[in-house]
């Protein structure tokens, strides 16, 4: 089952939710190892890269996300969370949708408005924003401002799931991770 259905998330929403949590996970763990290696040594580089990467391909995922997450219902959860949850859970998740196409964005302004060249997987990207050196500044500021937002985000997220599953005891997580129903 591709799409989702009242009851459960489908093949293709499951595999952008968990493709997008990969990445970012793995851009957030490359940016804060990246910080163990001294300035100039290969390793630091490489860490950089590696988030650089895994922060284009979440810019690559989000936009089909979006249209897949619109064109399909959204799983009852049973039994049913009350009003207050259910908008706490809308809010965080639009918030994190907003984040996952902000994030990539203002990265590769900052990098570009440096002057410098943005590549997923050796395509170098056209250029998107012109060479600003003061606004590249502000947008890094931002862009990490923001990058430790969604660290924490994801954490209350993560932490609010299994909380359902565990102490709650409803379907949340299930509808996620197990059968298609
Ligand atoms: C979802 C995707 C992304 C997340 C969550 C993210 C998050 C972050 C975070 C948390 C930092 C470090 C902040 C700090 O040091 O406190 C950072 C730094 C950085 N990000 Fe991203 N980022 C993402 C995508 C990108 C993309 C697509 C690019 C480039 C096109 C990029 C380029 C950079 C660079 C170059 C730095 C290091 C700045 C420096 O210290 O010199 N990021 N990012
Ligand atoms: C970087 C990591 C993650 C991001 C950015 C993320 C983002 C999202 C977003 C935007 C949704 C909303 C789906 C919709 O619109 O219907 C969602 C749903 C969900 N996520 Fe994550 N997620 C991440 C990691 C995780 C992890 C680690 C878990 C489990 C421990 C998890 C469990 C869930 C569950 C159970 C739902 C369904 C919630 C519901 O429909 O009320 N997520 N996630």
């Amino acid at each position: 089952m591709l799409r989702n259905s009242h009851h459960s998330y489908g093949r293709l929403a499951r595999a952008l939710h968990w493709l997008c949590a990969l990445a970012i996970i793995a851009a957030l763990a490359c940016i804060e190892i990246k910080g163990f290696f001294p300035k100039g040594s290969a390793l630091r580089d490489g860490m950089k890269f590696a988030h650089v990467q895994a922060g284009l391909i979440v810019l690559l995922l989000i936009l089909p996300r979006l249209l897949w997450r619109v064109s399909n219902p959204v799983p009852a959860i049973s039994p049913a969370p009350g009003k207050l949850a259910m908008l706490a859970a809308h809010a965080m998740h639009w918030a994190l949708y907003a984040l996952m196409l902000a994030l990539p964005l203002l990265g590769v302004a900052f990098m570009q408005g440096n002057g410098r060249e943005v590549a997923l997987f050796g395509m170098t990207l056209p250029t998107l924003f012109a060479v600003d050196p003061a606004a590249a500044r502000n947008w890094k500021d931002l862009h990490e401002l923001l990058g430790n937002v969604l660290l924490w985000g994801v954490i209350l997220h993560a932490a609010a799931a299994l909380w359902h599953h565990a102490i709650v005891k409803d379907d949340t997580l299930a509808r996620l991770t197990g059968p298609l129903r």
